[in-house]
C-alpha cells in the first residue's frame, strides 16, 4: 500500500518508518528542508533507541523516502496520515489545530482517486468532521474518507509499542476508510493485536480518556506518596499491594516528581477545555492537572529540605534532565521547575543529561553542564536524581562522596532504597519512603554531614 506521512516529527516519523518496515511504501513529507535533508542523510531529528536502523534499512530496501512536496507524495497515496503538531495554545490550553486545519488543505488540493486520510495527531473531539468540511470545501470532487487513529507511542518505546500495541482503535464513518485501515494494520494480524472499529468521534475522546487516566493513575500514587512519607508508609509497597490486583494493574504506579512530557500534561488539559465547553467539566482530570503542576514545584523544596533548609551558596547536583530516560525530550520535564526553584533559593546547579542538555541549554540559564555524573557531582552539597536513566542506577557511592561537598541523595525515582544509600554513608531522601524509616535507620539525623574523603 502507498502512503503518505505528513509531518516528520516524533509521531510521524515513527509511525512512517514502522509502516514502511510492515512492507508498505511510505513517503514522510515535512516542511522544514532541513530536517528532510538530515533525513536523507541519515540523521535522525530525535532521539529514539533503534530508529535510525529502522530508517536506514527501509530507506535501503527503497520502501521509505523523505521529502519537502507534499503534491506528489498525497497524489499517490491510498492513504495520507497527518502526523502535524498540536501544541497546546498559548493562553487558554486548547490543542492549536492550525497545523492540522493547514495540513488538510493542502492535502484537499493534492488528492487524485478514493484516498483515505487519517488524523494521527491527538486532536479534540470533533476535529475529524472539521478536516472532512475543509477537504469538502477545497476540492468538492474529492473522494475521500476521513478516518481517526490515534497514537498511543511512549517515547524511548515508540517502536516497540507501534508494532506491539496493546490495541488499534479506529474511528471511521465511511467502512471504505475502515476497509484500507485494515490493510495499513494487517501485519499486526500476526501479533493478535485487537482493533477496535468505531466512530471518530469516540475514537478521537479514547486518546485523551487514556492519557488523561494515565496521568490520574500517576497522580494518585504521587498522593499517596506524600502521604506514606507522613504516616510511616512505602509507597513502592503500597503500589505493588495495589497493583497486584488485576483491575488495578501495576503498571503506571510508580511515585515521582510529577508527569511530563509532550502528551500527558498537553492533553489533559486540552480535556479539561474540551469538557468545560461541553458543559460537562470533568473535575477529577481538572484536579490532576493541578495536583502535578504543584508537585512539579514542591520538589524543589523537598531539596531544600534535604539540604538542611536552605540552598542558597550551595551547590545542588541534578542528574537527568529530560522528562523520562531514553528521550532527549524537555516538554515540561519536572527539571524545569525543580531547577528554577533551587535557582531562586540561591543554589548553583551543576546538571548531566546522557541525551538531554542541548535541549535544555536555551530552557536554563546559569546551568553549568557535565559530562557524566560524577563531574556533576563535583563540590556538590546534594545529588538530586530527576530522571531513572539507567546510568544513574548504579552509581559509585564511594566515588561520588569524595568528589561531593556532602553527601547528600534526593532521589525523586525511586532508584535506589534508603537502607541501600544510608548503608553506604550516604544521607538520603526518597519519594514515598517514610519519614519514619528514615529516622530508624539514621543513627543520629542531628549530626552534621561531613565530608567523607
Ligand atoms: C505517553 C503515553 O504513555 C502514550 O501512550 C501516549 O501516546 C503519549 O504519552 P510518553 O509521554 O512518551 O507517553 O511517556 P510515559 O512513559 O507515558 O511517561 C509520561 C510521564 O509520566 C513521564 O514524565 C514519566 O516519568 C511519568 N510517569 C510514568 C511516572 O511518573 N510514573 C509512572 O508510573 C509512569
Amino acid at each position: 500500500m502507498r502512503i503518505a506521512m505528513v509531518g516528520a516529527g516524533y509521531v510521524g516519523l515513527v509511525s512512517g518508518t514502522c509502516l514502511a518496515d510492515f512492507g508498505h511504501s511510505v513517503v514522510c513529507v515535512d516542511k522544514d528542508p532541513a530536517k528532510i535533508a538530515a533525513l536523507q542523510a541519515g540523521r535522525m531529528p530525535i532521539y529514539e533507541p533503534g530508529l535510525d536502523a529502522l530508517v536506514a534499512e527501509n530507506v535501503r530496501q527503497e520502501r521509505l523516502s523523505f521529502a519537502t512536496d507534499l503534491a506528489p507524495a498525497v497524489a499517490e497515496a491510498e492513504a495520507v496520515f497527518i502526523a502535524v503538531g498540536t501544541p497546546s495554545r498559548r493562553g487558554d490550553g486548547f490543542a492549536d489545530l492550525s497545523y492540522v486545519f493547514a495540513a488538510a488543505r493542502e492535502i484537499a488540493a493534492a488528492l487524485t482517486g478514493f484516498t483515505v486520510v487519517v488524523t494521527k495527531s491527538t486532536v479534540p473531539v470533533g476535529t475529524g468532521d472539521e478536516v472532512e468540511r475543509i477537504i469538502r470545501e477545497t476540492n468538492p470532487g474529492a473522494e475521500v474518507a476521513v478516518v481517526s487513529n490515534p497514537e498511543f507511542l511512549r517515547e524511548g518505546a515508540a517502536i516497540e509499542d507501534f508494532k506491539r500495541p496493546d490495541r488499534i482503535v479506529i474511528g471511521a464513518e465511511d467502512p471504505r476508510g475502515a476497509a484500507v485501515m485494515g490493510e495499513v494494520y494487517r501485519p499486526l494480524y500476526l501479533n493478535a493485536a485487537p482493533i477496535l472499529y468505531t466512530d471518530r468521534r469516540t475514537a478521537e475522546l479514547t486518546k485523551y480518556a487514556a492519557n488523561a487516566f494515565l496521568a490520574t493513575k500517576i497522580t494518585f500514587i504521587n498522593e499517596m506518596a506524600d502521604l506514606c512519607e507522613q504516616v510511616g508508609a512505602n509507597v513502592q509497597q503500597v503500589a505493588r499491594g495495589i497493583g497486584l490486583d488485576n483491575r488495578i494493574g501495576s503498571k503506571f504506579l510508580h511515585a515521582g516528581p510529577g508527569y511530563g512530557g509532550s502528551c500527558f500534561p498537553k492533553d489533559t488539559l486540552a480535556l479539561v477545555k474540551t469538557a468545560q465547553d461541553a458543559g460537562t467539566p470533568v473535575r477529577l482530570v481538572e484536579t490532576v492537572v493541578s495536583v502535578n503542576d504543584q508537585r512539579k514545584r514542591a520538589m524543589a523544596r523537598k531539596v531544600i529540605l534535604a539540604c538542611g533548609g536552605s540552598v542558597r551558596g550551595k551547590t545542588i547536583a541534578i542528574l537527568g534532565l529530560t522528562f523520562k530516560p531514553n528521550t532527549d525530550d524537555m516538554r515540561d520535564a519536572p527539571a524545569l521547575s525543580i531547577i528554577t526553584g533551587l535557582q531562586d533559593g540561591g543554589a548553583r546547579i551543576r546538571a548531566y543529561d546522557p541525551e538531554g542538555m542541548e535541549a535544555a541549554r536555551p530552557l536554563l540559564s546559569d546551568v553549568t553542564y557535565a559530562s557524566d555524573a560524577y563531574d556533576c557531582a563535583q563540590g556538590a552539597d546534594a545529588v538530586v536524581i530527576v530522571t531513572e536513566w539507567n546510568a544513574f542506577r548504579a552509581l559509585d557511592f564511594a566515588r561520588l562522596a569524595t568528589l561531593m561537598a556532602a553527601p547528600v541523595m534526593v532521589d525523586l525515582r525511586n532508584v535506589y532504597t534508603a537502607e541501600d544509600v544510608r548503608r553506604r554513608g550516604f544521607r538520603y531522601t526518597g519519594i514515598g519512603q517514610s519519614r519514619a524509616a528514615a529516622v530508624d535507620a539514621d543513627p543520629d539525623p542531628g549530626l552534621p554531614v561531613m565530608r567523607r574523603d
